[in-house]
């Protein structure tokens, strides 16, 4: 893919942060993703790719917007996947809480997988951790693991989990192991990307989440040089006969980071809506709204951080 289309991929994210920026804080999740999903919706046209929703914010029978299998795109240059979610933190916009963001991972045609929307096991870490930590290995054992890769004791990392039920146990043992937990009440992909970054305040993200969002992180994981392993975890008979369609047979298979995105040539590209610790939100002026942005491009490695100011009538016309 062109390293140009970068530019274009922001384009579509803060087109979605832009727009349902308008409704932080309003309480209503539905309206907020609603105005993502039809801003990235429109931006997408314009951008000049054959593109493929694999990806996205549901079926084709039910037909919203941004369906897996809908095209999207100008219909000229590259053929490729796009894994959207216009409004990642649905929760986090409605309550006004930080954290959210609009985020998309593109890659050619046939290099992210098709994860069905059902949880996905995840465990990420930057480069330190390459080859280091694992999926089945126990926790205390990562933690060792990372800290002697990173020159650091347990105690000094910290792990990211979703604030559930579900993770009880793991964080129990997290503490014990001496290591400190940081809890996040939704949006497990931007810590994903903050664990594969030095200085971040995030060494590790573990638990399960969403599947689709586990590709999306994959995308930035692949371009951070960081290393995540993820399983999905079926919840009913419609979800494993899910995963026997996607040949996914052993429910104890590990999908590694090639898995997950193919190959060396992905974007990810995200676009805050609620300001938090990685990616300032979306502040409208007199006059002008400025976003800001991080794409990354695992063929070269390149993270850039985007601020742009938008002149308010200009959006409009968008
Ligand atoms: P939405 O933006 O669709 O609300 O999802 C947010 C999210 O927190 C994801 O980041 C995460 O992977 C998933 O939901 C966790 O699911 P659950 O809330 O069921 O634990």
């Amino acid at each position: 893919m062109e390293r140009e289309l970068a530019l274009e991929f922001v384009r579509v994210t803060e087109a979605a942060a832009l727009a349902s920026g308008r409704l932080i804080g309003h309480g209503d999740k539905n309206g907020a993703d609603q105005l993502a999903v039809d801003a990235m919706r429109s931006v997408l046209d314009s951008v000049h790719i054959r593109g493929t929703v694999v990806i996205g914010e549901g079926e084709m029978d039910e037909a919203p917007m941004l369906y897996i299998g809908e095209k999207v795109g100008a219909g000229d240059g590259d053929e490729v996947d796009i894994a959207v979610d216009p409004l990642e933190g649905t929760n986090l916009v409605a309550k006004g809480m930080p954290g959210a963001v609009a985020v998309m991972a593109v890659a050619p045609k046939g290099h992210l997988l098709h994860a069905p929307d059902m949880y996905m096991e995840k465990i990420v870490a930057g480069p330190e951790g390459v080859g280091v930590i694992h999926l089945d290995a126990p926790i205390e054992h990562n933690l060792r693991e990372l800290a002697k890769a990173s020159h650091r004791e347990v105690s000094e990392l910290t792990v990211v989990l979703l604030d559930r039920e579900r993770h009880e146990e793991q964080i129990r043992r997290i503490r014990e192991a001496g290591a400190r937990v940081k809890l996040i009440s939704d949006g497990d992909v931007l810590p994903a990307i903050q664990a594969c970054l030095s200085h971040s305040g995030v060494d590790m993200l573990l638990g399960s989440g969403g599947a689709p969002e586990g590709v999306i992180a994959a995308a930035a994981v692949k371009s951070l040089g960081g290393t995540m392993q993820g399983r999905l975890i079926p919840e009913d008979d419609a979800q494993q006969e899910r995963l026997q369609q996607m040949s996914v047979m052993d429910t104890r298979h590990i999908l590694d980071l090639d898995d997950l995105v193919q190959g060396d040539d992905a974007f990810c590209v995200a676009t805050g809506i609620t300001g938090g610790d990685f990616l300032k939100g979306v502040h409208y002026g007199k006059g002008y709204a400025t976003t800001y942005s991080v794409v990354m491009r695992s063929k070269t490695g390149t993270v850039r951080f985007i601020k742009t100011q938008h002149r308010m009538v200009r959006m409009a016309a968008k």
